[in-house]
């Protein structure tokens, strides 16, 4: 059918025709940016989930909404590798210039600018083109100790935003890749604006190992946030994300192809996308059958083997191919660290480097002690099509 018309959006944080599923989290989310502004008790949040389940799309949800709601909001993506003070710096400044166009809160302003000067110094952050005519202030946010400076800082855009009758929401992408003292500064400075009532929300977004992460920066973090969790859509809300954008354009699929669907991605939103965008250009016409299916299956998986798949693959070292190698030898997840040990005929202990590493690049996570499972869901059928694995022919 005709590709120009083709509502499907298979990429990273690409807006969805249709976001399925979601009605709760996004209605939740809602209540908490408007009972904030109320001064009222509302929870930080934390979305956790895997790759491609939907978080940067909801977050971007969310951020609009907050904006809706007259917040000022920031948004980071933490890449691998940078520093926290480094990536709010821009933020924090654009947020207070923001409240600062309130005339009640313009002398509030003033002191968080200082404040974010002293800042920038104490971090050494190469401030380029985002530099602060106002005099840095002493004995605020310029102790060079995170924990002690972000919490100032925190406190004065908190208490900007509250003069300027506005609430100020900050969005964090991608938190594991947060360092621990960052992870730990950002949880204590989170802890101190809603212990004095501040109109300051949170939320982010990460792979499932955040929680363990946030819980080992600082034992509290549990009670602190609440973490929704961002799963495979179930089976109803899975075939709406593929129906819906048809019907809108004024196309139909049938029955049993909505079902191969569903199944084929078992309601994984990045590959729903996929194979909803897939089918649609195959198909000669409607309604989508199917055969069409089958055709379209073919095609998304090559695109997810040379894409999705691959460019996680291609991170790992040879050493660390080899362990992930090994997990999907053993067949469905979770897995036992014991036995990719003892598939790769090494000892636990010996192996603890290797797994927290590949911990690290976000390609597996620890769902219980001793227990690990992919980051990327379907990756164990992604290596058994593509590589040799020990015991197969
Ligand atoms: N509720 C939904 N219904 C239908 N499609 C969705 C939904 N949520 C997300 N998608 C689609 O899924 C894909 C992945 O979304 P997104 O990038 O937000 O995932 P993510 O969880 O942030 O992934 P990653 O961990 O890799 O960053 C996008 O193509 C998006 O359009
Ligand atoms: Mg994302």
């Amino acid at each position: 059918m005709d590709p120009v018309r083709n509502p499907f959006a298979p990429g990273a944080g690409s807006q969805p025709p249709e976001l399925a599923g979601r009605d709760v989290i996004v209605s939740d989310a809602e209540i908490t940016i408007q009972r904030i502004l109320r001064g009222r008790y509302s929870q930080s949040q934390i979305l956790l989930g895997l790759r491609g389940v939907g978080k940067t799309v909801l977050l971007n949800k969310i951020e609009i909404i907050a904006e809706s709601h007259s917040h000022t909001t920031s948004f980071i993506e933490a890449p691998e590798n940078r520093s926290f003070p480094e990536l709010i710096y821009p933020k924090a400044h654009q947020a207070i210039r923001q409240l600062s166009m309130v005339e009640n809160a313009r002398s509030k302003a003033y002191s968080a600018l200082g404040a974010l000067r002293a800042f920038a110094s104490a971090f050494k952050i190469k401030v380029g083109d985002v530099s602060i005519a106002v005099e840095p202030r002493t004995g605020i946010a310029d102790s060079g100790n995170l924990e002690f400076d972000l919490v100032d800082l925190f406190l004065s855009i908190g208490e900007t935003a509250q003069a300027a009758g506005r609430a100020w929401t900050l969005l964090v992408d991608e938190m594991q890749y947060l360092s621990g003292q960052d992870l730990a500064a950002l949880i204590v400075a989170i802890h101190r604006v809603n212990q004095r009532n501040l109109p300051v929300l949170f939320f982010g977004a990460g792979l499932p190992q955040v929680a363990a992460l946030s819980g080992d920066a600082k034992s509290y973090a549990e009670r602190l946030f609440k973490y929704p969790a961002i799963g495979p859509l179930p089976p109803d809300a899975a075939s709406n994300a593929i129906r819906q954008p048809i019907e809108d354009e004024g196309e139909s699929i049938s029955q049993r192809a909505l079902v191969e669907i569903v199944q084929r991605t078992q309601g994984y939103p990045y590959f729903l996308q996929e194979w909803g965008f897939q089918a649609w250009n195959l198909a000669s016409s409607s309604p989508i059958s199917e055969p069409d299916i089958a055709k379209a299956s073919e095609e998304a998986l090559r695109r997810l083997d040379n894409g999705f798949f691959k460019v996680r693959f291609d991170r790992l070292t040879p050493k660390e191919r080899d362990y992930v190698i090994a997990i999907a030898g053993l067949g469905k997840g979770p897995y036992r660290s014991a036995d990719v040990a003892q598939a790769l005929g090494e000892n636990v202990q010996s192996l603890g480097p290797r797994r927290a590493q590949i911990i690290r690049k976000g390609m597996i996570y620890s769902p219980a002690h001793g227990d690990i499972a992919f980051t990327v869901p379907l990756f164990e059928e992604y290596l058994k099509r593509h590589l040799k694995l020990p015991g197969k022919a």
